[in-house]
């Protein structure tokens, strides 16, 4: 049976813009409570928006990665939300260079921001949601995180780890009836991270960003780039009705990632 979000609290991070943005506005859309988290002050005026419909938003400005912080956070949003029913962990960062020019400062902060950041909001949201006796965590990995990328060494391991972890905390969670899962998008249009990325491929591979998309679309079997849509819609269901599902690392790839 689909869970009923009227009145629950879920969490977003990431949530200024794109694919967290797009998360947010669905569970509030759902009659969710909504905290949106992310180091962008930006992240003020989309609730600010948001709560004009009359919606239950709230806006937070953290940085992920400071494990203090975020704990002090998410003991907010108890106060002023309630228990904690659902985690995305959407905030991430991607980094492009040649393998051989990987610095550990590059390194650790692909680490920092996607893995530990990860690590800090589900330990945070976990102190309410077990109370709660039920919840959804959704991380976000990345179709990288399954088959690496070229020029994303860095990324693909970050996005990896998560893919590994999210199965470690399925295990361990499922007593509580958490389920954990993540998601590994291909490229998804009008984002952050694709901004990055295609930048990147548009100057190694000397390319306009037109023939950029040609080159990737070409590999994908259902034709086109990814849309937050797609993305959001599965992160529905998985709150929604992915009451069966844990441990899971599900692609969203048009057909591009099939294992
Ligand atoms: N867009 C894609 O093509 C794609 C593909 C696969 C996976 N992903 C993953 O999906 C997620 C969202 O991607 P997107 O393209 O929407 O990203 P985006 O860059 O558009 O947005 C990410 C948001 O995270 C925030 N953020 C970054 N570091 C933070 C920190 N330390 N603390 C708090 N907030 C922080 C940013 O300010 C930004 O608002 C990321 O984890 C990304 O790796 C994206």
């Amino acid at each position: 049976m689909s869970v009923d979000l009227r009145g629950r609290t879920c969490v977003v991070t990431g949530s200024a813009k794109s694919i967290g943005l797009g998360i947010a506005e669905m569970y509030l859309a759902l009659g969710a409570k909504v905290a949106m988290i992310d180091i962008d002050p930006a992240v003020e005026a989309e609730a600010e928006r948001l709560a004009k419909t009359g919606a239950s938003v709230r806006s937070y400005v953290l940085d992920i990665t400071d494990q203090k912080a975020v704990k002090a956070c998410f003991g907010d949003i108890a106060v002023k939300l309630g228990d904690v029913f659902a985690l995305a962990n959407v905030a991430g960062a991607v980094d492009q260079q040649a393998f051989a020019e990987i610095t550990p400062e590059r390194l650790d902060r692909m680490h920092r921001i996607n893995v530990n950041g990860s690590v800090w909001c589900a330990q945070a949201a976990l102190e309410t949601m077990r109370k709660y006796g039920d919840g959804r965590i959704i991380n976000f990995s990345s179709k990288s995180g399954k088959t690496g990328s070229a020029i994303m060494a860095a990324y693909s391991g970050a996005k990896g780890a998560i893919i590994a972890m999210t199965q470690a905390m399925g295990f361990e969670l499922a007593k509580d009836n958490i389920k954990v899962n993540c998601l590994c998008p291909g490229i998804v249009e009008k984002t952050g991270v694709w901004g990055v990325v295609s930048k990147g491929y548009s100057e190694n591979l000397k390319m306009e960003e037109e023939a950029v998309v040609k080159q990737f679309t070409a590999k994908v079997p259902l034709g086109r780039l990814c849309r937050i849509d797609d993305v959001v819609a599965f992160v529905k269901f998985l709150t929604l009705d992915g009451d069966y599902c844990t441990g899971q690392a599900f692609n969203v790839t048009g057909g591009r990632e099939m294992h």
